[in-house]
């Protein structure tokens, strides 16, 4: 028996005590899910940004509204379909209540993910893998970071630089808007992924 051999069951087997929930779902399973749920939640945010280059162009900032309120969730939920999972978009501060309102695990990844950029690491390095159990199953769950960029700003930078027919509608269906203020760089929620686990 090789070095690595001997050295594999036991990793295995570390792991399997310091991550209870895991040890019934194989590690390869778990390692396939992070990379097939990378991929799609990179696949949403490069649809969404190339959608909302197009929109800016074509009609200016009213017209890439849709790309935030219709696009988003529209792929979001074709993605769901194609793979059988749940995949939304959460904010660290919430335009849309009822769609983009992360829920007390996604709370703390967020604040995880804050802390781990401020501690200097990319936004497009982070993101987060974990089996959680929840009161009706254990669900595998990941979230990936998702940036502020400079075209973002007309609709979710500081108030004094979101054109006045923005705001305007902004304020006319976001009565309760908390998502702006936001600056370039900083972290503006993730792309959360939730799929259910056969026991
Ligand atoms: C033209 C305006 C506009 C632009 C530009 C825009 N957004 Fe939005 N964004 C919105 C609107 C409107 C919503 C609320 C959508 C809904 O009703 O679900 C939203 C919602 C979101 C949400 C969901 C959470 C929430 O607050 O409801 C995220 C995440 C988000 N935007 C990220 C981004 C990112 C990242 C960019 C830049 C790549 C961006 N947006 C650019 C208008 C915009």
């Amino acid at each position: 028996m090789n070095q690595s051999e001997f050295v594999r069951p036991f990793i295995f087997a570390m792991l399997a005590a310091i991550m209870p929930g895991a040890a019934a779902i194989a590690a390869d399973d778990l390692g396939d899910y992070r990379i097939e749920a990378a991929t799609v939640s990179k696949h949403l945010m490069e649809d969404l940004s190339a959608e909302l280059v197009r929109e800016m162009k074509a009609g200016g900032p009213p017209a890439a509204i849709g790309v935030c309120t219709e696009a988003a969730p529209r792929i979001a939920g074709e993605l769901s379909r194609e793979h059988g999972w749940k995949v939304t978009r959460v904010g660290t501060r919430v335009r849309n209540p009822l769609l983009g309102m992360p829920d007390a695990w996604e709370q703390e990844v967020l604040a995880q993910f804050a802390a781990r950029i401020g501690a200097g690491e990319a936004i497009a390095d982070v993101d987060h893998a974990e089996i959680v159990s929840e009161s009706d199953g254990r669900y595998f769950r990941y979230m990936r970071a998702i940036g502020v960029r400079d075209p973002c700003l007309v609709c979710h930078g500081p108030d004094a630089g979101i054109p006045a027919a923005v705001k305007a509608m902004l304020s006319e269906k976001y009565p309760h808007d908390e998502a702006r203020g936001y600056r370039a760089g900083d972290l503006r929620g993730a792309v959360s992924i939730k799929r259910p686990l056969k026991d």
